[in-house]
């Protein structure tokens, strides 16, 4: 079926942001690094092994950076890299002023940050402030006696009445959030595993230890952070117990059998926010602050913060939770557009090492579209390694579960191991990632998809991210411009991006069928998905294969 857009959709959309539009235009040329830049997720463990224990590390990463520059991305973020018990494989930290000796010494990260920047790669770090591991001195101290200096870093409460945890706060990894302490007849809370105990965000000194720990690593230079389950940091001062969840089946996490109401998105966690913010700010203003948030659109866009002093990206996480297909992705895209608050920008992200990879979620073929729909879109992108060489979630047998997840509530599919298996370099041993026996399993399809085998192939998944990345960074349009609604016809999704004179109309056809679509006006493709159409004029319908994305400037 052919449908036409109607302009009219096109030129309400553009009435509606034309008053803005000159205003903004100007701002936009001194763009900040982070709004046409493209961000690159490295799972530290499982990137580049270089010293044969099975694990990755830094000077893995150092080794790495030349393809990063040559793929075409702006920063990396890394996984925690801190010193670390590995209950939850760094995001239990034990020191967080220091590198845990499998990644390397300070040293290797301070080679890697000056590789990076003279390569012009920032360097973004995993910030875990919610929670420290149970190893860490705090917590060692606090959990000595009732009157401990440090026992009020965490969160401890007497039991209920019956003797059991305070209240029905269940922990994200499965079972109560409390721990019993038998050494001082108080809870513990933990929104993760009990190796995590939750830091008590009320307490002044916790928030002035935590940016002190922000400024060690800016001082060192690092480019900004990605903070960890940033929404959760403060609880509610009553600690009520969280309402059932009424949409709640077989098949959920079990910690989602209530809301968290009161155990996370409290009012408060904004003042904390502005503080982290400020703390960056003090660093001259280019250094970014990225907040992990699973929550609605309305929600989420409140921590761009009053008078955007909060995150500057509130990590967008709809592509991934969304159902694929063009009329929810659409309406997604919309909702989020409209609820951004004025010059609030936006971001996007695929994939992440809690979820499954893209390639799992909607096969390698429509995968494809997804990086075309990724890098067009209007926001700073974040990859995740390996999606741009199409990988695969890998099948884990039960013997070689590593993730505290899946082996507190195993065989549901919750595992997340499945997204985090080695990165593919090459055909060689265990694909190019190390000499000895990877801490988790090699994809079987390794060889076929490694960026060796990729670079090769001009049509490769590797091939297209590097296209789409160079075009980006060479447009305005795309990396900057206006989104500009088109409206989507059965399974194409389809939108304009515009700067100045430069248009372009993106149709991704989110379904393996072919489908048709006719652009607003005349236009010439100059990417495809699929095939070499570059230069076909499209002068009515745009006819697109199963599968098929396509960039196609506008004339005129
Ligand atoms: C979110 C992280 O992305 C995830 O990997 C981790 O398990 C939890 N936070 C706890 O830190």
């Amino acid at each position: 079926m052919v449908a036409r857009m109607s302009d009219r959709s096109v030129s309400d959309r553009r009435g509606t942001v034309s008053g803005l539009m000159e205003a903004t235009s100007v701002l936009q040329e001194q763009a900040p690094w982070w709004q046409r830049g493209v961000i690159y997720q490295i799972y530290p463990r499982s990137f580049q092994d270089s010293n044969g224990d099975g694990i990755g590390d830094l000077e893995g990463i150092i080794g790495r950076l030349d393809y990063l520059a040559w793929l075409g991305v702006d920063a990396i973020w890394i996984s925690p890299i801190y010193p670390s018990p590995m209950a939850d494989f760094g995001y239990d930290i034990a020191d967080y002023k220091d590198i845990d000796p499998r990644f390397g010494t300070l040293a290797d990260f301070d080679r890697l940050l000056e590789g990076a920047h003279r390569r012009g790669l920032r360097v973004l770090l995993d910030f875990v402030p919610n929670h420290t591991s149970d190893r860490h001195p705090w917590f060692i101290e606090a959990r000595k006696t009732r009157e401990s200096p440090m026992r009020d870093m965490y969160i401890w409460r007497d039991p209920a009445p019956d003797g059991g945890p305070p209240n029905n706060w269940p922990s994200e990894f499965g079972g109560s959030a409390w721990e019993w302490d038998e050494t001082t007849g108080q809870y513990y809370y933990h929104a993760f595993l009990k190796e995590q105990p939750d830091l008590n965000w009320r307490n002044p000194r916790v928030r002035r230890e935590m940016y002190d720990v922000l400024r060690f690593w800016l001082d060192r230079g690092v480019d900004g952070f990605r903070v960890d389950v940033m929404w959760h940091l403060i609880k509610d001062a009553e600690f009520r117990d969280n309402p059932e969840n009424p949409d709640w089946h077989e098949g959920m996490p079990p910690h989602k059998k209530v809301l968290n109401l009161y155990s996370a998105d409290r009012p408060e966690v904004h003042d904390v926010v502005a503080e982290m913010r400020a703390v960056l700010d003090e660093y001259g203003g280019d250094r970014l602050l990225i907040g992990e948030i699973y929550l609605p659109l309305t929600r989420l866009v409140t921590y761009y913060g009053r008078d955007l002093q909060g995150a500057h990206l509130p990590f967008n996480f709809h592509l991934i939770l969304t159902q694929w297909d063009a009329r929810h992705i659409e309406r997604q895209v919309q909702e989020y557009e409209a609820a951004l608050p004025e010059g609030g920008w936006p971001n996007w992200v695929l994939s992440n090492h809690d979820k499954p990879r893209i390639a799992a979620r909607v096969g390698r073929d429509q995968a494809r579209v997804a990086a075309m729909m990724l890098l067009t879109l209007r926001g700073t992108p974040t990859i995740y390694y390996g999606d741009e060489i199409g990988m695969d979630d890998v099948e884990i047998p039960p013997e070689r579960v590593q993730d505290p997840f899946e082996l507190r509530v195993p065989g549901q599919g919750f595992g997340r191991d499945p997204q985090r298996t080695p990165m593919q370099w090459d055909t060689s041993v265990n694909a190019g990632f190390s000499t000895a026996a990877p801490w988790l399993p090699i994809a079987p399809d390794a060889a076929d998809y490694s960026v060796e085998t990729e670079r090769a192939h001009p049509h490769s998944m590797l091939s297209l991210y590097r296209k789409l990345l160079a075009l980006r960074r060479r447009s305005e349009a795309l990396s900057i411009g206006r989104y500009a609604t088109v409206q989507s016809s059965g399974s194409v999704f389809c939108y304009l991006r515009e700067w100045k004179e430069e248009r372009y109309f993106i149709a991704l056809n989110l379904r393996p069928e072919p489908a048709a679509i006719v652009p607003p006006d005349k236009c010439r493709i100059i990417m495809s998905t699929v095939d070499d159409r570059e230069e076909e004029r499209v002068e009515d319908a745009l006819r697109l294969s199963a599968d098929e994305g396509v960039i196609a400037a506008m004339e005129a």
